[in-house]
């Protein structure tokens, strides 16, 4: 039985969780900071990494706890090395390194994307390569194709907002606090998809890559023009169904482009199967419309958990353990990368 510590502290969350080869997950423990990032609607990046100091700790202490082991029963440490935050990342790789030097165990660097896309192994223990990889979060939108393990082609890629960057400024224009994306399914639920025609962005050279800016300045129009046409004299809060149905719309949208765009490559590259990973892949609207049109065409799509698609620390545990067996060896000169490549 061989035991990986992992820890995950990229962004906003303090993660850190106990895996059992390479698969079973033996704890996961995820400390959020939502509280103290939602005052501002958005990451305060000071604020992140002073809190992830607070917790780091603590959060690990829970994690051996939950286990039911000790740092003597670990076989090695994985950690996220980028991208991410510079602040918050040196946080998780500092306590790593002080981990490994004091108990003299191997530790091992992850790409941040990659442990996204490793929950999906972790999901289902059957998943093969090749297969094409979408992940969604706040801070990325990436499509690739994955021939085989850890290799990774980039088919396209946002060239501006992330998709879940689109949610959480769109929910915060509608006063629906942060984060957005949980906020904005919940409001669309109650509304309808085809109340307003947003535009889905479409590049002329067939070009993979994602647009999601001017869906949002879209939306900065609607809700201009909807609290014009509720009283011209100001700027009143939209009415409870106009926000469903705003919310309903725009989701819509985003779906809309993100599914054509893995689709496509699916198709382009015959693959078989679709990985989808990353906080906005928990939306239920994203995975029932994508699953439709896959499955109609024989393709197979595996998305985690939600609690596996946010940030987390056994998907960094998982992404190490492959590295590890590989051979693969970080020196004490591992660093944090903000903007680390994952191809
Ligand atoms: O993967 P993640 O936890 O952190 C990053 O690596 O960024 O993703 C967080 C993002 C946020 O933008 C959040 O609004 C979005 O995922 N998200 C969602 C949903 N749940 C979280 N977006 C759409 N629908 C959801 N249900
Ligand atoms: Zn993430």
């Amino acid at each position: 039985m061989t035991l990986v510590l992992g820890i995950e502290t990229s962004c906003d969350e303090t993660a850190a969780a106990v895996l059992e080869d390479g698969r079973r997950i033996r704890s996961n423990v995820v400390a959020s900071q939502v509280e103290v990032h939602a005052p501002y609607g958005g990451i305060v990046p000071e604020l992140a990494s002073r809190r992830h100091l607070e917790v780091i700790h603590p959060v690990l202490d829970r994690a051996l706890a939950d286990a039911g082991v000790g740092l003597e029963d670990l076989a090695a440490l994985a950690v996220t090395v980028g991208p991410g935050l510079v602040g918050s990342l040196l946080v998780g790789v500092s306590v790593a390194k002080a981990i490994a030097f004091a108990r003299r165990l191997p530790l091992v660097g992850v790409n941040h994307l990659e442990g996204h896309i490793a929950a999906a192994f972790l999901e289902s223990p059957t998943l093969t390569h090749p297969f094409a990889a979408l992940v969604v979060s706040g801070g990325h939108t990436h499509l690739c194709h994955v021939p085989a393990e850890c290799e990774y082609r980039l088919l396209g890629r946002t060239r501006d907002d992330a998709a879940g960057e689109a949610f959480d400024k769109v929910a915060k224009l509608l006063g629906l606090g942060y984060p957005g994306g949980p906020a904005i399914e919940r409001e669309a639920r109650g509304g309808d998809p085809r109340a307003i025609p947003f535009p889905r962005a479409v590049f002329s050279d067939g070009s993979l890559d994602f647009s999601f800016s001017g869906l949002k300045t879209a939306v900065v129009h609607c809700l201009r023009d909807l609290g014009r046409a509720a009283a011209p004299s100001g700027a009143p809060p939209l009415g409870p169904q106009q926000v469903r149905d705003v919310c309903a719309s725009f989701q819509q949208a985003a779906v809309d482009m993100l599914v054509e765009r893995v689709m496509r490559a699916a198709r382009d590259h015959a693959l078989g199967v679709i990985v989808v990973a990353g906080g906005v892949a928990c939306n239920g609207a994203l995975r029932q419309a994508l699953k439709a049109e896959a499955e109609a065409e024989g393709i197979q799509v595996v998305v985690p958990s939600p609690a596996l698609c946010t940030d987390n620390a056994a998907m960094i545990a998982a992404a190490g353990a492959v590295r590890l067996r590989r051979g693969e060896r970080a020196g004490w000169d591992l660093n944090a990368v903000a903007s680390l490549p994952l191809c």
